[in-house]
C-alpha cells in the first residue's frame, strides 16, 4: 500500500498518510468512532462509561485503500484520509465529498450589500478564518433526508437548511431562519434512498451544519475548534440507528408516574401565597387534574438562588405541605446566576471556595441577570457540581418535588459572555468557547444528583439548555415560544426531532409563553400537546392569563376533556417510558421513525406517533374544522368513532374545535388509565385494557412509580392477550413488585370481561369472574 500506513491495537486502527492521522475505533458492529487529534481534551460530556464491546472485524487492503468491516458497517479510507461508509449489503451511507465546493450564487455585489446592511438586514458570510476551524464535507444524494439535531426551529426534515450548535437564549419569536436555540445536540440521522444512518459529532465547541443549503450535492459539518470526533451509527432500520445513538449517549431514566400528569406554570404565580392557592383551588373547583405547580423566580429573596422570599412565604415548608395536602406538588426554579452580594451565604461560600467562573486575569466574572450583578458557578468542575447538588437539599427540605433549571445557556443581560472567560473542563482550566454548550448539561446533572441524594426518588429536573446526553438527567422544554399558530405548528417537528435526538421526555410551553393566547389557540394547543411526554402550560409575566378557565365554559370543558384523555393514556405513556429504557426509542416520534420505507412520512410535519400504536393528527391551523390525515400502511381505528380506515392513503376527517383526530393501529391492545385529579404513590388496584380491532397482544409494565427499586427487579410485567371472538388472558410474566392488580378489565368491541386475582394461588393468576 502506498502512502497509507496503519497500526491495529485491539479495536482501534490508527491510519496515517502524508495527510495526517486518523483513528478508527470499533465500538460495536454498528458504531464506529472516527477521531483526529487536534490537541484538545478528549473527555466526553455526552458519553459516560465504556461503550466498546468486544467486536470481531476484518481489515483488508484494497488497492491503496484500507477497508474495515464489522459485517454491519464497512468503512474504507484512502491515502487522502477521505472516508466512505457502506451498510451490510454494500450500499453507500456516508461518503466524503470529493467534488468542488460550489456555493449557490448570491447575486449581490459589495455596494448592494452595504445598502442591505444599512436597512438592518443581515448579509451573512460564514467566517472560516479562525485558525483552528475545520470541516468535513459529505456527498448528498438527491433522495436523502435529515432528522435529529435537537431543538432546532423549522421543519422535521432538515435538508436544505443550516444550523449552529451554540446554546443561546433567544427571546425573539423563534422562526425557521434561526440557526440555534438553547440546546446543542449534534446528532444527525439520514435516510439515503431510504437507507438509514447516523452521525454524532461529539465536540462542544461552536459548530455548524449545512445540510445541502450551500449546494444540493453535499452537506458539511464544521467547527471552530476541538478535535474531529464523530461516531458513525449504523443499523438495519432507522429505529436501530436511533437506538444505537441512545446506547451511546444514554437513555431517559424512568420518570415518577406523576411526572406524566398535567402541570401548570406561570411566571408570577409565586408572587403571593394567595395566588398559588387560588390557582390550585380553581383546578380543584373545575375538577381539572393537576400534579404540579411551578414556581418561577418570584419565590426567591431578590432572585437569590436557594432562598425564599420570607415576606411572601413565612413558612415555605408549611405552605408547600399544605399545597401537597391538596394533591399538588411544587417545582421551584433555579438559575445559575448567583447574586453578587457579600451578605449572601451562597455567594460568599462560592467565592471563598473559588467556585465561580473568572476573567482571564483571575478576577471573578460578573454579568447581569435577574438578581442584578451576578456570578456564575463553574459547573464543569466536579466539586462545584457537588457543592450545588448539596444545596439542592434546601429546596427538598422546603418540600419541593423537583427543580426547574433555567437561563443555563448561560444567558446574561449585558452583552455576551466573552469566549475566553475561564470555565473548567473537569480538572483542567478551559474557557466558555469549549464549555458553553455543556453548561446547562452540567447544571442539570448536578441538580439531578442533588435531588437523588436528598430524596432517594427518581429526580424531576427540567432544564432549558442541554447537550447530547442531558436526557440522562433531565426533562426539557423548548424555551420561550410565543402564543402564535406557527409556534404551535413548529412544536410538533421540534419535539419529534428532540425525541429522535434521545430526549424522550420533552415538551413545549402549552398555550405559548410570550404574547397573548386566544381561546382557539389554547384549545388547539392542549389538543396537539396532549400526548407530548411533558405536559406543562406555562406563560410569561406580561402575557394574558392562560389557565383553562379564563376563556369561559366552552374552552374549559374541552380542556378538561383532553386532560381526561391524557389520564386515560398515562399507563400507555408509562409503558412507553419503560420500553425506551431498553430499546432507546422516543415516546413521541415522527411517523418516519416507524415507517421510514414510506416516502410520504419523510416530510410530515403535522402528525406524530406515540410509540408504535397511536397516531395523532391535531388541527394546527387557525379556523380549520377538518383536515387531511395521512395514514401509513395497515388499518387504523379512529379513537373517537371506533371506525376502521385502511392505511397508505390520505383521509379527510372532521375536526371541529372540540375534536382531536387520534388513530390506534388496528389489532392492538392499549391500557386505559383511571381518571383522577391527582396521582399518588398508592399501587393501582385494577387496570383496564382495550382492544382495537379483532385481536391483539400487549406487554404492560408496573412498579411503585417513584423509587429506583425497579433497577433491582422490583417491577411486574403483564402479558395481555385479547381476541374479539375467542379466548382472552392476562398473565404475570415477571413478578418483582409485590402488589399486583386485583382486577383486570378487558374491554372488547362487543363485550367486557373482568378477571380477578385468584387469592388461593401462590403466584399471581387471573380468572374470569362476574363484573
Ligand atoms: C426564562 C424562561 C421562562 C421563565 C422566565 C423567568 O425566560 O425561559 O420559562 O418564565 O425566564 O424565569
Amino acid at each position: 500500500m502506498t502512502n497509507l500506513h496503519y497500526t491495529v491495537k485491539g479495536q482501534t486502527i490508527t491510519l496515517s498518510s502524508d495527510q495526517g492521522a486518523l483513528i478508527l475505533t470499533v465500538l460495536t458492529d454498528q458504531i464506529i468512532r472516527v477521531f483526529q487529534d487536534r490537541g484538545r481534551h478528549t473527555n466526553s460530556y455526552a458519553i459516560e462509561g465504556e461503550k466498546k464491546v468486544e467486536t470481531p472485524f476484518d481489515l483488508k487492503e484494497v488497492g491503496d485503500h484500507l477497508e474495515l468491516s464489522t459485517g454491519q458497517l464497512t468503512v474504507t479510507v484512502g491515502p487522502d484520509l477521505l472516508l466512505d461508509v457502506f451498510d451490510a449489503q454494500g450500499n453507500p451511507l456516508i461518503l466524503d465529498y470529493r467534488g468542488k465546493r460550489r456555493p449557490i450564487a448570491k447575486t449581490i455585489d459589495a455596494a448592494h450589500q452595504s445598502i442591505m446592511r444599512a436597512e438592518g438586514h443581515e448579509v451573512s458570510g460564514v467566517s472560516q478564518t479562525e485558525d483552528r476551524y475545520y470541516q468535513v464535507v459529505k456527498a448528498l444524494d438527491p433522495d436523502e433526508q435529515f432528522y435529529g439535531l435537537g431543538d432546532k426551529t423549522g421543519y422535521l426534515n432538515k435538508r436544505s437548511y443550516h444550523y449552529d450548535n451554540w446554546n443561546y437564549d433567544e427571546p425573539r419569536p423563534h422562526i425557521e431562519t434561526f440557526t440555534n436555540l438553547y440546546k446543542s445536540i449534534p446528532v444527525l440521522f439520514g435516510l439515503k434512498k431510504g437507507r438509514p444512518w447516523g452521525i454524532f459529532f461529539d465536540n462542544t465547541y461552536r459548530s455548524h451544519l449545512d445540510l445541502g443549503r450551500e449546494n444540493a450535492d453535499y452537506y458539511f459539518y464544521s467547527a471552530v475548534d476541538g478535535n474531529l470526533d464523530y461516531y458513525i451509527l449504523g443499523g438495519s432500520s432507522l429505529k436501530e440507528v436511533v437506538s444505537n445513538y441512545t446506547y451511546l449517549t444514554g437513555r431517559v431514566p424512568l420518570p415518577q408516574r406523576w411526572m406524566l400528569g398535567y402541570q401548570q406554570s406561570r411566571w408570577g404565580y409565586s408572587m403571593s401565597q394567595d395566588r398559588v392557592e387560588q390557582i390550585v383551588d380553581t383546578f380543584a373547583k373545575y375538577h381539572l387534574p393537576l400534579e404540579a405547580i411551578h414556581f418561577d423566580i418570584d419565590y426567591m429573596d431578590g432572585y437569590r438562588v436557594f432562598t425564599w422570599n420570607k415576606n411572601i412565604f413565612k413558612d415555605p415548608a408549611g405552605f408547600l405541605a399544605d399545597v401537597k395536602k391538596r394533591g399538588v406538588r411544587v417545582i421551584p426554579i433555579l438559575d445559575p446566576g448567583v447574586k453578587e452580594d457579600p451578605d449572601y451565604r451562597i455567594y460568599q461560600e462560592g467565592l471563598d471556595k473559588g467556585y465561580f467562573a473568572t476573567n482571564p486575569d483571575g478576577s471573578v466574572y460578573v454579568n447581569r441577570v435577574w438578581p442584578g450583578k451576578s456570578v456564575f458557578p463553574d459547573f464543569g468542575r466536579p466539586e462545584v457540581r457537588n457543592w450545588w447538588a448539596g444545596h439542592c437539599r434546601f429546596l427538598v427540605d422546603s418540600g419541593a418535588a423537583g427543580i426547574w433549571t433555567d437561563m443555563n445557556e448561560p444567558a446574561v443581560f449585558d452583552g455576551e459572555i466573552p469566549e475566553d472567560t475561564v470555565f473548567s473542563d473537569e480538572d483542567q482550566k478551559s474557557d466558555l468557547a469549549r464549555m458553553n454548550n455543556v453548561y446547562g448539561h452540567n447544571m442539570a446533572k448536578a441538580t439531578y444528583q442533588g435531588l437523588k441524594k436528598a430524596t432517594g426518588r427518581r429526580p424531576y429536573v427540567i432544564t432549558r439548555a442541554a447537550y447530547a446526553g442531558t436526557q440522562k438527567y433531565s426533562t426539557v422544554w423548548t424555551g420561550d415560544n410565543q402564543s402564535l399558530w406557527p409556534h404551535l405548528q413548529m412544536s410538533i417537528p421540534q419535539l419529534c426531532n428532540m425525541g429522535m435526538s434521545g430526549f424522550s421526555f420533552a415538551g413545549a410551553d402549552i398555550g405559548g409563553f410570550s404574547a397573548d393566547t386566544t381561546p382557539e389557540l389554547l384549545t388547539r394547543w392542549i389538543e396537539a400537546a396532549i400526548f407530548s411526554p411533558l405536559l406543562r402550560n406555562h406563560s410569561a409575566l406580561q402575557a394574558r392569563d392562560q389557565e383553562p378557565w379564563v376563556f369561559g365554559p366552552k374552552v374549559l370543558d374541552i380542556y378538561r376533556h383532553f386532560l381526561h384523555l391524557r389520564y386515560r393514556f398515562i399507563p400507555y405513556l408509562y409503558d412507553c417510558f419503560a420500553k425506551q429504557m431498553n430499546d432507546g426509542l422516543p415516546v413521541m416520534r415522527p411517523l418516519v421513525l416507524n415507517y421510514p420505507e414510506d416516502a410520504r412520512t419523510r416530510n410530515l410535519n403535522d402528525e406524530y406517533m406515540v410509540g408504535d400504536q397511536v397516531l395523532v393528527a391535531p388541527v394546527v391551523e387557525q379556523g380549520q374544522v377538518s383536515r387531511m390525515v395521512y395514514l401509513p400502511e395497515g388499518d387504523w381505528v379512529d379513537l373517537r368513532t371506533m371506525v376502521t380506515f385502511g392505511g397508505h392513503r390520505d383521509i379527510l376527517v372532521e375536526a371541529p374545535l372540540d375534536q382531536l383526530p387520534v388513530f390506534v393501529r388496528a389489532d392492538s391492545v392499549l391500557p386505559w388509565g383511571r381518571l383522577v385529579e391527582h396521582m399518588d404513590d398508592q399501587p393501582e388496584e385494577s387496570m383496564t385494557f382495550r382492544l382495537f380491532g379483532q385481536h391483539g397482544d400487549y406487554t404492560h409494565y408496573q412498579d411503585d412509580g417513584y423509587s429506583f427499586d425497579y433497577e433491582q427487579g422490583a417491577y411486574n410485567l403483564y402479558q395481555i392477550h385479547m381476541e374479539n371472538q375467542g379466548q382472552c388472558s392476562a398473565t404475570v410474566t415477571h413478578h418483582g413488585f409485590k402488589p399486583v392488580y386485583r382486577r383486570i378489565r378487558l374491554v372488547l368491541p362487543e363485550r367486557t370481561l373482568t378477571l380477578s386475582l385468584d387469592d388461593k394461588s401462590q403466584t399471581p393468576v387471573y380468572r374470569e369472574t362476574e363484573a
